[in-house]
């Protein structure tokens, strides 16, 4: 009998076969030998012209209403440089992304979680924070959130934007998984409910690939002149080259078939991972999203992600534990399931592994 293979659930990275390496190659060409001076040489911190233009037409705003940068991260430490200082609040989802909890302690900020549910934060959680205190922003992934996997609900939306209005804190809203929605309909962005309040940003790490590291920012005129200049003291310009290959990719139209591409990659890639946990898990409780990289789960009570951990090792499943996505605890039987870069077949395989490591533990 061969070994049974190692089956990773553990990184939200894009599949590699997603990568369209044949279109980048003609984006690259075609950039440098039409724009190489310019892709080459420094330039305006907030990206390079042409993508910024191609961008604000996308999103119906204006160029100075965006920036791009190196990857969206890296918006998020720009803002955390213009707005967190030691002590600042700053409330956050729970469970979230990891790194962007690593970022804002990084600048001493303090991070008040608030209870994610299937669909969204938890708003009279979320009212019972702002009786005590005002965030100087809120960080959410109101679309096939990662972790959990939740998208907001419209009700929601609405409401947060009504609170931050009311409290007056700004809204970050990270949404670099929305275009990617294999069932259902679009909510609406919080930014298009409220954007003077919203700071949105996304990210061609999903859509075309983490190498080319372009991420954008759409907000305030004045506020992402603020984040250009902390951009040009840090990097003087970001990675044109990338920026040039994104552009000329996504001017020769290519960003919607490869966005069909993607659903048709991910979208059987999801519905494996929804039918393997009926079939090898029917009692979990799990979240069922319509799009993105992530399913989670929340293992029956008594049974931690740590032991489930061990036993799926034994088992050849590379599992993570949760407790870095919860800023302040909890998270001990959270079980994030990143489906995209795997097989249908390691995705069921994975999910019986999992199931068979559960009962060992329980
Ligand atoms: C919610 C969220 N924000 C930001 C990022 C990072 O994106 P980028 O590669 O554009 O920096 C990720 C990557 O996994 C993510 O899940």
């Amino acid at each position: 009998m061969p070994e049974p293979e190692q089956i990773n659930f553990t990184r939200g990275v894009p599949a590699n076969e997603s990568f369209p390496i044949d279109e980048v190659i003609e984006a690259a060409t075609a950039a440098l030998r039409d724009h190489g001076a310019a892709v080459l040489q420094y330039g305006p911190a907030q990206g390079f012209g042409p993508l910024r233009e191609w961008l604000a037409q996308w999103q119906g705003v204006q160029p100075e209403q965006l920036l791009v940068a190196n990857g969206s991260l890296q918006l998020i430490e720009f803002l955390c440089l213009a707005m967190v200082r030691p002590g600042t609040v700053v409330f956050t989802e729970s469970p979230t992304y990891d790194r962007a909890i690593t970022m804002l302690r990084r600048h001493g900020a303090e991070v008040v979680g608030i209870p994610l549910e299937a669909d969204g934060p938890d708003l009279a959680a979320l009212e019972g924070a702002l009786a005590r205190r005002r965030p100087a922003f809120m960080y959410v992934i109101p679309d096939f959130q990662n972790p959990a996997g939740a998208t907001c609900s419209a009700a929601k939306r609405r409401r947060l934007v009504e609170l931050a209005t009311k409290h007056d804190f700004l809204v970050l809203e990270d949404a670099p998984y929305r275009l990617l929605r294999y069932r259902g309909t679009d909510e609406p962005t919080l930014v298009g409910l409220a954007p003077d309040r919203v700071l949105h940003m996304s990210s061609f790490t999903k859509l075309l690939g983490p190498g080319v590291r372009t991420g954008f920012m759409v907000g305030p005129a004045a506020t992402i002149a603020k984040l250009a200049k902390i951009a040009e003291d840090t990097y003087i310009s970001p990675g044109y080259v990338g920026e040039a290959i994104t552009w000329e990719w996504c001017r020769r139209g290519r960003l919607d078939p490869q966005i069909a591409r993607l659903k048709a990659l991910y979208g059987p890639r999801l519905a494996a991972c929804l039918e393997a946990l009926d079939r090898h898990m029917p009692d979990a409780r799990a979240t069922r999203p319509d799009g993105g990289f992530f399913v989670s789960l929340t293992l029956p009570p008594g049974v931690t992600t740590t032991a489930v951990r061990a036993a799926a090792a034994e088992r050849k499943l590379n599992l993570a534990d949760g407790l870095a996505f919860f800023p302040e605890g909890g998270g001990e039987r959270f079980l994030r399931l990143p489906f995209c870069a795997l097989s249908p077949a390691q995705i069921d395989e994975g999910i019986r592994r999992l199931a068979d490591s559960v009962r060992a533990v329980r």
